[in-house]
């Protein structure tokens, strides 16, 4: 299996990459590719870690060997949010170097699993999903918006309110990855009970919990390492499907004849990627109001993706 990480000389880069390089099976590749002059010893200083998953650097000619064979392919290339920003200002800087990596993915492994990380997930996606269909190998089971820090960030909130340990925690979350789209289902959580205060402090910071980390760093960036571990885990969930396990994670993927074009839920997964979209469920008066609510939004975010690409 090769796996291959796009913008793996950044923050969230190369906390994913070191976890991929301990933690992915033996006998996988790790290729990372980055624009930064650093990207080469990145690769050789992961190199030096014990583990049976071989590590090779790629800088700025090196793209389409970086990607030749790529099973799995991670982009957190982009730029992240300064304090005061939404994810949504993000959109004039890493559309362009989205469309850009996505068209050399459809030309050099146009099989890959494809997890976009750059923000803003609601709109990157549906660029590539654009992108994609312009050169004819578009497959909807095999692109995903990662939504996973959102997933992460919910089971540890709850955990914490409600001393539990997070490892036994499951919260679904549903919607896009941004604002009031990400939709907490904390009427789904099994072993707790919520106030209906408790319901809306806890979905207003996980909705809020990246910007809580954007103005913690104070300029310096948001959220890279639980990131990293979030795109770990969605990495992991994929390599698990790849090799044959039935998997179920968290992913925003396209949803023919769901709420919106784009939509994250809950999704089974095989070698192929996504073979089932789970359905949510049932939602509480505050959720099913939450999703009308968010729903306008996130199709116009998808809308501009789709613009972007259409021109
Ligand atoms: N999906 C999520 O939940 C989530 C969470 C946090 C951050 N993000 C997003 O992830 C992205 C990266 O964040 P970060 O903190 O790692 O930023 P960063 O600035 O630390 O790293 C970004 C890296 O991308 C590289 N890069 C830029 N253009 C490139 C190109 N054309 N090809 C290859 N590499 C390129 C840069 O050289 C840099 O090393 C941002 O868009 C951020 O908003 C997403």
């Amino acid at each position: 299996m090769k796996v291959t990480v796009l913008g793996a000389a950044g923050g969230i880069g190369q906390a994913l990459s070191l976890l991929l390089k301990t933690q992915l099976p033996a006998g996988t590749d790790l290729a990372l590719f980055d624009i930064a002059p650093v990207t080469p010893g990145v690769a050789v200083d992961l190199s030096h870690i014990p583990t049976a998953v071989s590590v090779k650097g790629y800088g700025q000619d090196g793209l389409t060997d970086a990607l030749q064979g790529a099973d799995i392919v991670l982009i957190p290339a982009g730029v992240p949010r300064k304090p005061g920003m939404d994810r949504s200002d993000l959109f004039n800087m890493n559309a362009g170097i989205i469309r850009n990596l996505v068209e050399n993915i459809a030309d050099t492994c146009p099989k890959a699993l494809i997890g976009i990380i750059t923000n803003p997930v609601n709109t990157t996606v549906a660029i590539a999903a654009e992108v994609l269909k312009q050169k004819g190998v578009y497959d909807k089971n095999r692109l995903f918006g990662v939504t996973t820090l959102d997933v992460i960030r919910a089971e540890t909130f709850v955990a914490e309110l409600k001393g539990k340990n997070p490892a036994e925690i499951t919260v679904p979350v549903i919607g896009g990855h941004s604002g009031t789209t990400i939709l907490p289902l904390l009427s789904q959580v099994e072993g707790v009970e919520f106030s209906q205060e408790e319901v809306e402090s806890l979905t207003h910071r996980i909705q809020n919990a990246g910007t809580e980390v954007v103005e913690a760093k104070a300029g310096g960036g948001s959220a890279t390492l639980s990131m990293g571990q979030a795109a770990a885990r969605f990495c992991f969930s994929l390599a698990r499907a790849i090799q044959g396990e039935d998997v179920i994670e968290y992913a925003y993927v396209e949803n023919d004849g769901g709420d919106a074009d784009y939509f994250a839920q809950a999704v089974r997964l095989n070698k192929d990627g996504v073979v089932e979209i789970l359905p949510y469920g049932e939602l509480s008066a505050f959720e099913e109001k939450s999703k009308t609510d968010m729903l306008d939004g996130l199709k116009k975010d998808i809308q501009m993706g789709v613009d972007f690409v259409q021109g």
